[in-house]
């Protein structure tokens, strides 16, 4: 067998693969079915674009899930990580690594004061938030964390508990006790739910599996008062609107900009995953500096929690987007982008309601009822359209049942982005 370079996965591949058996076969027989998977096949990827296994080419706006932030293949992802595999993969956290403090002071530096805990993913992020929440009210018996109506904070157990949306809890009762949902920007809804128990609040700054909703400058001002007054943590999970993808690196710096409060605003915690690793594998929290002292020795951790090659290419990430300037492209080609899909929006009444989002963090609201798009196979609208995309070449990711989301690298070109148009344009166009 081939030992270096590139060759090995291929080689492997080839060596394991049962003659006649196509992917989808292995799939069906060997990983459990918790995905509705598109049809197609991807072998690689090469900037936003990635390719099929009849080399066919799509256009990758849906980033991964807002995962790929330089799109795929990029050099400094690549030379992070072989550079960074030669010299220290994983070290335990019983000792210091160089490049996890390095990170730790970055990430800090784009924030606020305070200190950051690695783990691995956005689920496991916001369990540290959890936890630092049960230890923040623990001596007075307070426990209860309040999180919006149509949010998203992960598949763990506590991730679906705090999540508020039915269809992720369905038969995993009895859930973490612990979590209430109010309705997103509507701080009167809060100040009515709170209880002697509530010791937290989560929101997202944009909600993204929910459909892409942007939180109001005067919400966040006013969450951060009312903890301020009852003495509650106010927490932000930035997993999926984080890192840039708003254009500033965390998404109430972007939304609070302009307003007196944007100096000051600080939430107490942060949770960030997806786009802070390009592609590797990373999860992160940040605690303000006043709760440090709440996770002690002893109190959490994770194996895999801020290896070196995860920091490498965090780090990577991080240098690449500022050097490139690419948040400021985030911001200046989303502006463009979302009057484009209003353009749509004006352009094809009959199949979308509404274009909203920020920076690259867009959504494409469906009318309720799309003639092109009644329900197939128990298949969402939102679901037929990515379906119909992809066969056009076009890569986007459904949010719920009615929304279609783009989530693209920051490296996508005005070029990339007018033929991402296009073939939607086209689409929508078939529809009518
Ligand atoms: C806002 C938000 N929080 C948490 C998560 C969970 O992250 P992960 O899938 O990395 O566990 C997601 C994933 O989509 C998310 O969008």
């Amino acid at each position: 067998m081939e030992t270096s370079g590139v060759e090995v996965p291929g080689a492997l591949v080839k060596q394991l693969k049962t003659a006649g058996e196509d992917v989808r076969a292995l799939f069906d027989r060997y990983v459990l079915p918790t995905y509705a998977r598109m049809g197609v096949v991807f072998t690689h990827g090469v900037g936003n674009y990635l390719f099929d296994d009849g080399g066919r080419r799509y256009l990758d706006l849906g980033g991964g899930i807002a995962v790929n932030v330089l799109g795929h293949s990029h050099p400094a992802i690549i030379e992070a990580l072989t550079q960074q595999a030669r010299r220290l993969i994983h070290c335990s956290n019983y000792y210091y690594t160089e490049l996890q403090a390095v990170l730790a002071r970055e990430l800090v530096r784009l924030i606020g004061p305070g200190k950051m805990f690695f783990c691995n993913s956005g689920a496991e992020a916001n369990e540290g938030l959890f936890k630092l929440a049960r230890r923040f009210g623990h001596p007075e018996g307070r426990f209860e964390i309040l999180t919006a109506t149509h949010s998203f904070h992960g598949r763990t157990l506590a991730g679906i508990s705090a999540t508020g949306q039915d269809k992720v809890k369905l038969g995993f009762d009895p859930l973490v006790p612990g979590f209430r949902h109010v309705p997103f920007n509507d701080l009167h809804a809060v100040r009515e739910a709170l209880s002697p128990a509530t010791v937290a609040i989560l929101i997202e700054g944009v909600q993204g599996e929910g459909g892409v909703h942007v939180a109001r400058p005067e919400y966040l001002v006013g969450l951060r008062r009312l903890c301020d007054e009852k003495r509650l943590l106010l927490l932000m999970d930035e997993v999926q609107c984080g890192c840039y993808r708003t254009g500033r690196f965390t998404s109430w710096q972007r939304i609070l900009e302009g307003s007196l409060e944007a100096a000051e605003f600080l939430p107490d915690g942060v949770a960030m995953a997806k786009s802070l690793g390009g592609g590797f594998p990373i999860g992160a929290f940040w605690v303000r500096e006043a709760h440090t002292a709440l996770l002690g020795p002893g109190s959490h951790g994770t194996t895999f929690g801020g290896t070196p090659l995860a920091c490498a290419t965090a780090l990577a990430v991080l240098h690449t987007i500022e050097a490139e300037g690419l948040a400021d492209r985030a911001r200046k080609l989303g502006q463009w982008l979302l009057v484009e899909l209003n353009h749509l929006v004006s352009r094809y009444p009959s199949v979308l309601r509404e274009a909203r989002g920020l920076g690259l963090m867009l959504g494409l609201q469906l009318q309720a009822e799309v003639a092109g798009l009644s329900n197939k196979n128990g298949l969402s609208p939102a679901s037929q359209l990515a379906e119909r995309l992809l066969q056009a070449g076009l890569l986007v990711i459904p949010a719920g049942t009615h929304v279609i989301r783009l989530l693209p690298a920051l490296t996508l070109t005005e070029d990339e982005a007018r033929e991402g148009l296009e073939k939607l344009q086209a689409v929508l166009a078939a529809l009518v």
